[in-house]
């Protein structure tokens, strides 16, 4: 059976994540702030921006496993505000979170994995086109895959591939708290439907399909690269 770590399985992504790996027959161990629920899961609650949590996590799905089959980073968050209004300590938790995590995950997973193993990434569409207001978001989204590109290459004489999926809007997670808060949550659906040549979101369950192909053995020669399941989205621009 193979074995996946998966962060930020408690979100809305990341859970699609999470039950799609383990309707593939992985095992799977979850870390994020609070517990995720996958039946069989081994759940892990800890803020992955804290080195010693995140290296005490690893120790211990190592006791359980002989190996890491893959690591599918996940967890992220975003934060509004232009450069001149953004606090220090806020653009610091954006990187320590959407970037740092990915770092403190793959040094602490690496030496579980071997020939034939996957690190797979979040970026999103948002390192790559005009996200007005969202600065550090648009920096930390555009640092994954350069950390993915720099990590495939540390990795890949042992047989190890890492690659970044950079999704367009995804109707789960981020999207759902905009739509709570929007006066017309129909305005979001109507804005996804002129962005992306498909006319709509992604349903989260298509991103982890392709997160689930860059860690299967299908994709045995795909390395360093990113993945667009934008729908579209970036033929537009
Ligand atoms: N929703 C979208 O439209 C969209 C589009 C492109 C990319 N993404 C990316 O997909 C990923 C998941 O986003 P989502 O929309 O599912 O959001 P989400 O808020 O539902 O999920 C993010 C998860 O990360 C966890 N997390 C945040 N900080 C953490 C920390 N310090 N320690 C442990 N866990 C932490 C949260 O608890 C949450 O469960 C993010 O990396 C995001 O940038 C989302």
């Amino acid at each position: 059976m193979p074995r996946a770590v998966i962060t930020g399985a408690a979100g809305g992504i990341g859970g699609a994540v999470a039950r799609t790996f383990a309707a593939a027959g992985y095992e799977l161990a979850l870390l994020d702030l609070s517990k995720a629920e996958q039946p069989g899961a081994e759940s892990i609650a800890l803020d992955l921006t804290d080195p010693e949590a995140v290296a005490e996590a690893f120790e211990r799905i190592a006791r359980r496993w002989d190996r890491i089959d893959a690591l599918i980073n996940v967890a992220g968050i975003n934060h509004r505000a232009p450069v001149r209004e953004m606090a220090v300590a806020d653009w610091d938790r954006m990187m320590d979170v959407n970037v740092g995590h990915m770092f403190l995950t793959a040094k602490n997973a690496v030496s579980h994995m071997g020939e034939g193993a996957a690190i797979v990434n979040m970026a999103s569409i948002s390192g790559h086109v005009a996200t007005p207001d969202y600065p550090a978001y648009v920096t930390t989204k555009a640092a994954v895959e350069s950390f993915t590109f720099a990590l495939s290459q540390e990795v890949g004489d042992r047989g190890i591939r890492v690659n970044a999926v950079a999704p367009g809007w995804v109707n789960a997670g981020f999207t759902d708290a905009a739509l709570s808060e929007a006066e017309n949550p129909q305005d979001i659906f109507d804005a996804a439907r002129e962005a992306h040549l498909l006319g709509r979101m992604a349903e989260p369950e298509e991103v982890a399909d392709a997160a689930l192909w860059l860690a299967s053995p299908e994709a045995s020669f795909v390395t360093g690269q990113t993945l667009f399941v934008d729908g579209g989205l970036m033929r537009k621009h």
